[in-house]
Parts: structure tokens; C-alpha cells; sequence
């Protein structure tokens, strides 16, 4: 059992989503995994209603707003997302941190407010090249963990992490499974000290960056990898559904 996740970043419109679940074909091992699939808020309702989604597909959104409401433009609450039928949030994603500046502090109230309305928060860390060629994988990432951490203080809800090198996403440099492993023990490690073991076990890392049907075995074969965070090859159909297989094994 793995956890498969789509992020379709700012891509499929509601028409594209009508399609995606009509065209979506899962075999039988894929519903050993948990599938979630987070679309662009603007397709999170159809993808909600959709007559053809199997019920087994989980939605999230890619972003919230801390605040419960206010004069936010262009911002969506925890609520609002609560309410237009998502069950998870992706919260400080790369391209968040890195496009649009989000800070440790940032992801921390939007892990609080996900607690506070019952969302599953799936906390994204990762290095970039350069912190990675400096050495600085394991102080990154795990800065980053501990920010999430203390928001996470005191709550005994689900969440996930993901593992994301900024390098591997969307370029088609993907981490080997060695890589990915050094990384998720890294991670896991911290999670056991903060947690304990248990808790810690339950608490699924997914792999993200350049994951396709052609290395998903390999990468959720890793050691400590319980799942993948899958962004262009999410947007086909086929390919998600055989990545989901992958996981199924
Ligand atoms: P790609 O799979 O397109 O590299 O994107 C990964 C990602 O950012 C998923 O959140």
C-alpha cells in the first residue's frame, strides 16, 4: 500500500478534469493505495461532483490562506477548501517557497489552520541544487521538518510529508532511489525523535520530483519511500494509472 498523489499545479481546467476522471482506468491493485489527486482550485469543485471520479480518488487543494476569511484577494481558507470538498492541502511546496516566497512561518500557520478545520496537511521539503552541491541536504530538510513540526505540536492528526529536491521537479532529473532513501531516513529519523516510533510510522513520506510510470517501481521500492508526489505525469490518465499499479505491487 502506498500513498499515489497528482499535483496538477496550474493545470486542467474544469473541462480537462471532467475528462481526466472519465478516462481514468485503475486496476484492481491500484485500491491497495491511497489516491489523492490535488487540482487547481478553480477544478476542485467539478472534480468533487464528477459523476465519474471513482470514490476511491481523495481531493486536496495546493494552497491555503491561513486566515479563516478577510480581505485576502485571490486567497482560499482552510474552510472554503474544507467545504468545496477537499480532504488534504499541499503546504509549502517548492514552487510556493520558491516563486512566491513563502517562509518557514508561512507553512507553520497554514499547517494550523489545515489542524484547526480537520485537513490533512502534506508538509513538501526539499533542497535545491546548490544547497545540494554545498552539502546541505540534511540541514535543509530538516529545517524545514522542524518548522512543521512545531505547528504540528500537540496534534495527533494524520499528515504526510513529502520529499521534493528542487533539481529532480520538472526537469526530468529524478532522485535515484538511493537518493530518495538517504533523504526519507533522514526524515524519518527526526520524525521517530519528535514523535516516537509509532506515531512516526504513520506518518507516510512521499517521494516527489520527476516521478513517471518508468521509475515509480524503482522509487517506491526505496527504503522509507511510502509514496510518490507525482506532478506532469499525473496529468495523463494512463500514466497516473500505472503509476498507481506500480504502487499496488
Ligand atoms: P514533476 O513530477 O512534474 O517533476 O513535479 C513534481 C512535483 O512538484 C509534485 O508536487
Amino acid at each position: 500500500m502506498a500513498v499515489i498523489a497528482g499535483n496538477w499545479k496550474m493545470h486542467m481546467g474544469a473541462a480537462q478534469t471532467r475528462a481526466f476522471f472519465a478516462e481514468l482506468d485503475l486496476d484492481e491493485s491500484a485500491s491497495k493505495n491511497e489516491l489523492l489527486i490535488f487540482p487547481p482550485v478553480s477544478s476542485l469543485g467539478v472534480a468533487a461532483a464528477c459523476p465519474d471520479r471513482d470514490s476511491r480518488i481523495q481531493l486536496g487543494v495546493q494552497n491555503i490562506h491561513w486566515q479563516d476569511g478577510g480581505a485576502f484577494t485571490g486567497e482560499t481558507s482552510a474552510a472554503m477548501a474544507a467545504e468545496a470538498g477537499a480532504s488534504h492541502v499541499l503546504i509549502g511546496h517548492s514552487e510556493r517557497r520558491h516563486v512566491f516566497g513563502e517562509t518557514n512561518e508561512e507553512v507553520a500557520l497554514k499547517i494550523a489552520a489545515c489542524c484547526s478545520h480537520g485537513l490533512v496537511p502534506v508538509v513538501c521539503v526539499g533542497e535545491t541544487l546548490s544547497q545540494r552541491q554545498e552539502g546541505r541536504v540534511d540541514e535543509v530538510i530538516l529545517g524545514q521538518l522542524d518548522a512543521a513540526l512545531q505547528a504540528l505540536e500537540g496534534n495527533d492528526g494524520r499528515f504526510l510529508l513529502a520529499y521534493e529536491p528542487v533539481w529532480a521537479i520538472g526537469t526530468g532529473e529524478t532522485a535515484t532511489p538511493d537518493d530518495a532513501a538517504n533523504a526519507h531516513s533522514t526524515l524519518r529519523t527526526r520524525l521517530e525523535a519528535a514523535l516516537g516510533l509509532a506515531a512516526a510510522v504513520r506518518r507516510p513520506i512521499l517521494y516527489g520530483g520527476s516521478v513517471k510510470p518508468s521509475n515509480a517501481a524503482d522509487l517506491l521500492g526505496a527504503a522509507n519511500v511510502d509514496g510518490v508526489l507525482v506532478g506532469g505525469a499525473s496529468l495523463d490518465p494512463r500514466s497516473f494509472a500505472e503509476i498507481a499499479a506500480a504502487g499496488g505491487r
